[in-house]
């Protein structure tokens, strides 16, 4: 499934996106690369961006959760500064095709039956 074109998106920078009804985000770091995230803190399960399309804190190098401060690496989601210090944001495998974020029907689905 395609969730937007990766032009949309600023290097070093990041998108809300919704999907089949789920709230997602994607980030696309220095090189390039997008990762695509559920938009949920392993907190308290709330949505992390502080203003609309901003996840990232104000040197873009780490995802914020705008609630407590919680500081997630890009690449993995590992909360690595706050309450959820160890946990993780959940990750949906992506790819680029055509100039377009994919991700697959399937994994997204298989990923948020793991939250109910
Ligand atoms: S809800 Fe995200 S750090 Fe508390």
């Amino acid at each position: 499934m395609e969730l937007c074109c990766t032009s949309e998106i600023p290097l070093s920078g990041s998108r809300a996106i919704k999907a089949h009804g789920h709230q997602l985000f994607v980030i696309v770091n220095e090189a390039g690369q997008p990762a695509v995230y559920v938009n949920r803190c392993p907190h308290l399960g709330v949505p992390l961006q502080w203003q609309d399309d901003r996840f990232l804190n104000k040197d873009g190098q780490y995802i914020i959760c705008s609630t407590h401060g919680a500081l997630f690496e890009k690449e993995s989601g590992l909360c690595i500064h706050g309450p959820c210090r160890g946990q993780k944001l959940l990750k949906i495998p992506s790819r680029t095709e055509k100039a377009m974020v994919v991700i697959s029907e399937e994994e997204l689905e298989k990923t948020m039956d793991g939250l109910s």
